[in-house]
């Protein structure tokens, strides 16, 4: 706590948020809750904050950044050849945990686009974003406030551990609700095509877009760059590996040299010992929004090996299975 204290981390009141949005305005960074997970801010005109932000991450400058907007019509200023369908979807689930690539207009520089004429934009429901982003009035980037290549925070605490006193001010608002970061939908290039799955399923999408599912798999590799692609990307240090229900017990009754680290659905079986056993919901919106906290604990259990039980592969787990797979060692 008094780690958080000296980083500026505040709960959040209206004086709190002016704060937030004038330090935005004065360039620094700003670390926020949204309803996903926690981001870090900057104005997104601003070129000098966004280099200390790619710095901040330890970002490799070709990754696009999103535009966090306080309202759907903002899009029309930051994009432009704006297909109906964009219309469709911001006015189903925005404010909330999507988010849509479209063409760039010339106020989406290149310098947020990873130099692509594309720009990824959302409205996040999250009140406290909300409220910054009104009060700001303007576009802000906002990764995910973790340090390139590790786990996504959903906590205020997280963000303190990753980036130490090098971000202006984190504001708190507590657990996110989600839990993984926001479903992306490109919708640039003529055929949408998710990018990241996300708790807004591909089922929702396509039924409201009146196509089918699995239209909207990518159909060769993404024509645009999503460094979520990379390896170990959203990784914790201990090696994880996903199996599955009847591996995983097998793989820790016969572990005599290795300590393992276990996520599964059950309770741990009274015969065996794991050196640590949580829990995860059947629910898959429990799943998520625990996740990240849940793997950093596992990750800081000492273990040799985290081990996860594979989750379902319906729609609304298919979020969290990417997410898994991600944090696979490759
Ligand atoms: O839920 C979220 O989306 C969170 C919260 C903070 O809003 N943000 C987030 O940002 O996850 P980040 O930077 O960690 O992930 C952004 C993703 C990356 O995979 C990036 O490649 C993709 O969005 N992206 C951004 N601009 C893009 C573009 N023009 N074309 C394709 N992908 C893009
Ligand atoms: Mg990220």
């Amino acid at each position: 706590l008094s780690k958080l204290a000296s980083l500026g981390v505040m709960a959040v009141s209206p004086p709190a948020i002016s704060r937030a949005a004038r330090l935005l305005r004065e360039g620094h960074l700003v670390a926020f809750p949204t309803e996903t997970v926690y981001g870090l801010g900057a104005d997104a005109q601003n070129e000098e904050a966004v280099k200390k932000l790619y710095e901040a991450k330890g970002r490799p400058l070709n990754h696009p950044v999103i535009v966090h907007l306080p309202s759907l019509d903002a899009i029309s200023e930051w994009c432009m050849n704006i297909p109906d369908q964009a219309w469709v979807l911001a006015n189903a689930f925005w404010p909330g945990p999507l988010t849509l690539v479209l063409r760039k207009s010339e106020k989406a520089k290149h310098f947020i686009t990873g130099g692509q004429d594309t720009v990824a934009v959302r409205v996040p429901s999250h009140p406290i974003a909300l409220a910054l982003l009104k009060e700001f009035d303007g576009g802000i980037v906002a990764p995910s406030a973790n340090r390139f290549g590790k786990l996504s925070p959903t906590r205020a605490e997280h963000v303190a551990s990753d980036f130490g006193d090098s971000i202006a001010l984190v504001l708190d608002g507590g657990p996110c609700q989600i839990g993984i970061e926001s479903t992306i939908v490109n919708l640039s290039s003529g055929q949408p095509e998710i990018l990241r799955p996300g708790m807004i399923t591909a089922d929702q999408i396509a039924q409201k877009l009146g196509i089918s599912g699995l239209d909207l798999a990518p159909k060769t590799k993404p024509t645009v760059h999503v460094p979520g692609d990379l390896p170990s990307h959203y990784a914790p240090e201990t090696p994880l590996c996903v199996v599955p229900h009847s591996e995983l017990l097998d793989l820790v009754k016969n572990s005599a040299a290795l300590k393992y680290a276990v996520l599964a659905f059950d309770d741990q079986p009274e015969t065996l010992s794991a050196y640590r056993w949580l829990k995860g919901s059947n629910n898959p919106k429990r799943y998520a929004e625990a996740l990240y906290a849940t793997l950093r604990t596992l990750d800081q259990a000492g273990a040799d090996r985290i081990l996860i039980e594979a989750v379902p592969t319906a729609s609304e787990w298919q979020g969290i299975a990417d997410r898994l797979e991600r944090a696979t060692q490759k």
